[in-house]
């Protein structure tokens, strides 16, 4: 499935990347700057803020529900309403292509007295919100079409919503994110109980809003409890660069004969990085420089070099510190030389399209040999990718990244059916390569 004004793209070999680059904010945090903005009493402002469709579709929902959110210059300013001082809007919240977005506002919702209907593109509205509701049903949360659990929804929150502990049944920062945030409105604790620890930024940003957060590590589970009907105060906050999108900058340059790239200031929080490690163990040249702390948040210069890569097994426990990133490593894997096991990838089908057949398909209609087995994805390396395949993206943005770095060392062209949705994280993606001398082609409509 495509958008109904499909814009294809194919890639050229590229020449050497080379020199210092910077790009957008991280998007997870992004979204939470402007939802506990909207949370906090007084002013929140923002520098960094990634100024993609999927933020700024949650930055219109929060001013929706009263929220103010305006741009100064650089810096993003949101004036709160605090905890539980939303109030309802009359429009739907459009929340376009963001399961992020979706889900951390159906927490913040929970929590307000009011009826909200939500809508998404037909990507969002095919995936599942189940997770997300059954823990805030428990704490009051009513969903109006009663047994429905995909968008649209219309969702209907309340000031009495009761504390509840809960035990992640999917390895989801998304999950874990709206139930905190429903905990935030509820009296007394709510404990979220991860088996696998997953990004933590909510964690740190309802800790540097002011709230009271607790978490303690008990038997290889970790116990985050927030104290509810607590006050947030506006903060400022610089959102570091998005180690997902500097996936695909980083990716390029390794496989790209003669690259010498570093991306400035990339967000380097353990919970994120699980792809630079991988590359370390495929031999690639991937050093973290000066690193740094920015707000709260490990930051890093990362310098990639091109490397002669070998294939390696990717364990299960690591995919929550880099489940967005299996698509740009199944690209790199196919440059590798030997097999690139990946284990543990069942969340990889519910994300915005199911990505480990959109890859496994995108890897064979390019002349690479990958199969899927269960929740695993083997990709066969044989150190060149044929490449010349036409690439089906499913209304997914890094689907398409990932198919349009691999197609700047592959053999031939490789073309991606839709390079629309790239808006939604990473818009500069095509004008950052080109600057760096990359070629790319619009091909002719059939
Ligand atoms: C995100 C969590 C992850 C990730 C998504 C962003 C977040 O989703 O895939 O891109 O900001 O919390 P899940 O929580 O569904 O794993």
């Amino acid at each position: 499935m495509t958008s109904s004004t499909a814009k294809p793209l194919a890639a050229n070999r590229a020449p050497p990347l080379l020199g210092r680059i910077r790009i957008p904010g991280d998007k997870s945090i992004s979204h939470r700057a402007l939802i506990f903005g909207a949370l906090a009493t007084g002013t929140t402002r923002v520098r960094g803020l990634l100024e993609a469709e999927d933020v700024i579709n949650t930055g219109r929902a929060v001013a929706a529900l009263g929220a103010s959110v305006e741009k100064r210059g650089d810096v993003w300013e949101i004036k709160g309403r605090g905890p539980g001082g939303l109030r309802q809007c009359a429009e739907p919240l459009d929340f376009g292509n963001s399961g992020t977005g979706a889900r951390l506002m159906m927490g913040v919702i929970a929590g307000h007295p009011m009826t909200v209907e939500m809508t998404g593109d037909p990507s969002l509205s095919r995936r599942p919100m189940r997770r997300v509701l059954a823990p805030l049903m428990q704490m009051g949360l009513d969903v109006v079409e009663t047994g429905k659990e995909t968008l649209p929804l219309t969702l209907r929150g309340t000031n009495e919503l009761v504390p509840i502990i809960y035990p992640l049944p999917v390895p989801s920062a998304q999950v874990k994110s709206a139930v905190l945030l429903a905990g935030l409105h509820a009296a007394g604790e709510t404990t979220v109980i991860e088996h696998e620890a997953t990004r933590d930024h909510t964690e740190r940003m309802l800790r540097h809003f002011g709230a009271d957060v607790r978490i303690v590590d008990k038997d290889g589970t970790r116990h985050i409890t927030i104290r509810g009907d607590a006050e947030l105060s506006g903060r400022d906050i610089d959102v570091p660069s998005d180690p997902s999108s500097a996936a695909f900058l980083a990716a390029a340059a390794l496989i790209v004969p003669g690259s010498d790239l570093t991306i400035e200031g990339v967000l380097i929080n353990p919970t994120r990085t699980g792809l630079y490690l991988t590359l370390q163990e495929m031999g690639g040249n991937v050093t973290f420089l000066n690193e740094r702390d920015a707000g709260g948040e490990p930051v890093a210069d990362i310098r990639i070099r091109a490397s002669k890569l070998k294939g390696v097994d990717v364990p299960a426990e690591r995919a929550p510190s880099m489940i967005d990133e299996y698509p740009v490593l199944a690209a790199i894997a196919a440059f590798a030389h030997g097999p690139t096991r990946m284990d543990g990838l069942a969340e990889l089908k519910v994300k915005e399209s199911d990505r480990l057949a959109a890859t496994a398909t995108g890897l064979a209609a390019n002349g690479i040999k990958a199969r899927v087995s269960g929740d695993t994805l083997i990709v066969e390396g044989e150190g060149r990718v044929p490449g010349g395949g036409l690439v089906a993206t499913h209304l997914d943005h890094r689907i398409a990244m990932s198919f349009l770095t691999a197609g700047l060392a592959s053999e031939k062209p490789i073309v991606v059916d839709d390079t629309e949705m790239i808006a939604t994280s990473f818009p500069e993606f095509r004008g950052l390569l080109e600057n760096l001398g990359v070629k790319f082609e619009e091909p002719r409509a059939q």
